[in-house]
């Protein structure tokens, strides 16, 4: 069983997409053959910037590696560096129809916020289908914000059987049961785009600022909360440790707690959570020569699986 995903390469890694991506990507590795990969190409619809999307390309192959990656077990490779996708997404792309891709969130929120849309973001889903099907994936785990092109990938892949004869392994889609909601340091979704993240790499220091900064209300530590389970720092806490979460939270609400207390254990419980993980990352850092040869052998197997199946899309078609 293949069991295919891609992660955009969106800067610093928080406990959002922590917990919420990349936990269950990592313990998925055990479950069959994983091809993981960072979809620069998708990148490039929004982000402009090289050298950005050169160092975020580096950071999401340390981060994935330090928390836990096994490139033993999983095929972890550039998307960029396997170029057959932009064949088969040119013919896949023929059999698409408009309205397909015109009805595709991805484009559709983008354009009605007003923000200048381009083909590749329009055609965004297109590429993403041939990521998906040039590996012959049987199980694409995504979040639910991608639930919707798994399924047009899956129309795609249906239309290109029924015109040219069985060549591609129809996918099934598999969403992330939804974690508990990790909020941010302003209690809304923890997300990028809020500027509202908990870092997981990076300085102890500021980390430790931004976490002690956490807003809490203003009543006395000795009076007991019988609201506990809606303090901020609690609900960070119990993604973390759910049993430490579980125990500090009857702590608040029986009363002499203060918040600064509180706030200190969030931190020490964090920080050691991800002790390995940055001693990992840090020992990567300094041998980026062996980061590079991950990538370069993730992309020999995954391109060799690729020229296969396009080689058998482009008999069917009658390109060959
Ligand atoms: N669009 C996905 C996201 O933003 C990334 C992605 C690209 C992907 N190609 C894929 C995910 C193929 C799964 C399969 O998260």
């Amino acid at each position: 069983m293949r069991i295919l995903s891609g992660i955009q390469p969106s800067g610093a890694l928080h406990i959002g997409n922590f917990f919420g991506m990349m936990r269950p990507a990592i313990e998925l590795q055990e479950k069959g053959e994983a091809f993981y990969f960072i979809a620069d190409y998708h990148s490039m619809t929004s982000l402009f910037d090289a050298a950005e999307r050169r160092r975020n390309t580096l950071d999401v192959a340390l981060d994935f590696l330090a928390c836990g990656l096994d490139p033993q077990r999983a095929v972890f490779f550039r998307q960029s560096d396997v170029p057959e996708v932009c064949e088969l997404s040119w013919i896949l792309s023929t059999l698409t129809p408009m309205g397909l891709l015109e009805r595709a969130t991805s484009y559709k929120d983008k354009s009605a916020k007003g923000i200048p849309v381009n083909h590749g973001l329009f055609a965004y889903p297109v590429l993403m289908a041939a990521d998906i099907l040039i590996y012959d994936s049987n199980i694409v785990p995504v979040g639910q914000d991608q639930k919707q092109h798994v399924e047009m990938t899956r129309d795609i892949a249906i239309k290109f059987n029924e015109a040219y004869g069985e060549t591609f392994v129809i996918p099934e889609p598999q969403i992330r049961e939804a974690v508990a909601k990790v909020p941010g340091i302003d209690g809304e979704k923890m997300s990028k785009s809020y500027g509202n993240t908990i870092e997981i790499f990076g300085d102890e220091k500021a980390l430790r600022k931004k976490v002690m900064a956490l807003k809490m209300d203003s009543r006395t530590p000795a009076e007991p909360k019988p609201d506990a389970e809606l303090n901020l720092a609690i609900q960070l806490l119990k993604v973390i440790d759910a049993s430490t979460g579980k125990e500090w939270e009857q702590k608040l609400r029986a009363g002499g707690l203060g918040y600064g207390d509180l706030k200190k254990k969030l931190f020490e419980v964090y920080w050691y959570y991800f002790a390995g993980a940055r001693a990992k990352r840090a020992e990567l850092v300094a041998n980026l020569d062996f980061v590079n040869r991950i990538l370069a052998e993730g992309a020999t197997k995954a391109r060799a699986k690729a020229q296969e199946v396009l080689k058998r899309a482009r008999k069917a078609s009658g390109l060959e």
